[in-house]
């Protein structure tokens, strides 16, 4: 898919491939780093977040270079070290483009360049078209997994763990049949359950969400068209006929017990979160108007919007809660699939464009009182995603921390932040200076030596 708009040599280069949306080229291992302010000394752990780092400094879209996984290991109030590594895929070691059939149809050649999180005692860089590729807790890439031979699907970037059985609810999709299956891995990390679930076509779904009960699925107007392959284009598109529907099924279910909702015609990278209410299922989504209508340059923002399905009645209520639009949104991993009050997300400066690059501030929406409270990290900082961090297992949702990567294009510089969940507009409590620029990328994750 290279061609000479994303060849560096052309003079020409992408968004994508520019500024600090640019590759590093370089895999660091530099200890004990700078700090301004103090690192709580509760935390001890990994934080790491993956990205697109093309190999050779080109590729033919933000979403298809490889993954490369940046990490600052915490411990004591030190940040002990910084590590870059790409995750090393037969895509990587082969330099494919991720349009490359090679890497298209073997499931173990993957991009690994859009989540990375811990189960079961293991980390795994996740990429929605492949299985995951798992990495030790220095960054060094272990293997691929299929799970003993059961997974015979892609594995979503946006697993939900339940934080109260620590099983891990997943998914694949794909543009053949069968075009989406819905799989669950138990607390001890095997695959114990596999469902296809009936789709008309395949589309592109890069998240879903749980409840305490349900799995719920995004079906979506996004949907793949393999014509467009021989035509030289990402097999890919907004489709206006296809209309748009939420499954919503119980947990460990199968195509038989999940019931279709509409929805008006939107695309939904990522959720903020769902969960039940009485009857209801409440989901709190990014939604953005349209996605990719022309082509995969075409973006509209996303804005916060809540979906009300009522299980008994069946009917759907959809409410716009902010038109301020956000990128990343993120809630405490212990309230995944229960009722949350708070979600952060990164979003543009007041008066800032709305697009999905270069958020300058990080949020905290309170969803009780129907606030938010933004840190403005500055005309030339731009944060990518924050995760937050419990100060304890009892502590309350906003009783932590939030952690996530800031670049600041005045000194070309990227610093790991870290705020007071309580407080989010207060200046940062620690800001670790990094070796090198991190680029931006996409998400990440905290893993405590706890659950290590
Ligand atoms: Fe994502």
């Amino acid at each position: 898919m290279t061609d000479v708009l994303n060849d560096p040599a052309s003079g020409s280069k992408p968004w994508f491939l520019r500024g600090n949306y640019a590759p590093v080229a370089d895999e660091l291992t530099v200890g004990d780093l700078q700090v301004t302010g103090s690192i709580p000394a509760t935390l001890s752990g990994l934080y790491v977040r993956n990205g697109s780092n093309p190999r050779d400094g080109a590729a033919g879209h933000w979403f298809f270079g490889d993954g490369m996984v940046h990490g600052v290991r915490l411990e004591k109030g030190r940040a002990v070290w910084y590590r870059n590594r790409y995750v090393r895929t037969p895509k990587w070691e082969k330099n494919l483009d991720i349009m490359d059939p090679e890497s298209m149809f073997d499931p173990s050649a993957s991009a690994a360049n859009t989540h990375v999180l811990a189960h079961a005692k293991r980390i795994w860089a996740l990429e929605e078209g492949h299985f995951p590729w798992e990495i030790s807790r220095e960054l060094e890439t272990m293997g691929c997994d299929d799970f003993g031979g059961k997974l015979t699907t892609a594995f979503t970037a946006h697993p939900k763990l339940c934080p109260e059985t620590n099983e891990l609810h997943f998914f694949g999709y794909s543009p053949v049949a069968p075009h989406l299956t819905y799989h669950v891995l138990d607390a001890k990390g095997d695959l114990v359950h596999s469902a296809p679930i009936t789709v008309p076509k395949g589309t592109m779904m890069h998240d879903f969400m749980i409840t305490r009960d349900h799995a719920i699925f995004m079906d979506l107007p996004v949907v793949f068209n393999l014509d467009l392959v021989a035509r030289g284009l990402p097999p890919i598109g907004w489709d206006d006929e296809y209309g748009a529907r939420i499954g919503i099924m119980p947990r460990f279910g199968t195509d038989a017990d999940i019931r279709w909702f509409e929805v008006d015609p939107c695309y939904v990278f990522h959720p903020l979160n769902a969960f039940v209410d009485g009857d209801r299922v409440v989901c709190d989504v990014g939604r953005h108007a349209s996605m990719w209508r022309n082509s995969m340059d075409d973006f509209e923002p996303s804005y916060l919007y809540r979906w009300t399905f009522d299980m008994k009645t069946g009917s759907v209520h959809e409410q716009q809660l902010d038109d301020w639009s956000h990128a990343f949104p993120r809630v405490d991993d212990r309230v995944v699939g229960l009722r949350h009050r708070y979600g952060w997300v990164a979003g543009p400066r007041p008066g800032g464009a709305g697009e999905m690059g270069d958020p300058g501030v990080v949020a905290r929406y309170d969803l009780v009182t129907g606030t938010k409270e933004i840190h403005d990290f500055g005309p030339s900082s731009h944060p990518g995603e924050f995760v937050f961090i419990q100060d304890s297992d009892a502590a309350a949702e906003d009783e932590g921390w939030v952690m996530g990567f800031v670049y600041d294009s005045a000194t070309d510089s990227s610093d790991l932040v870290i705020l007071d969940a309580s407080s989010p507009s207060s200046a940062p409590v620690a800001r670790i200076h990094l070796p090198q620029r991190v680029p931006f990328g996409f998400h990440g994750s905290w893993i405590d030596d706890s659950v290590m």
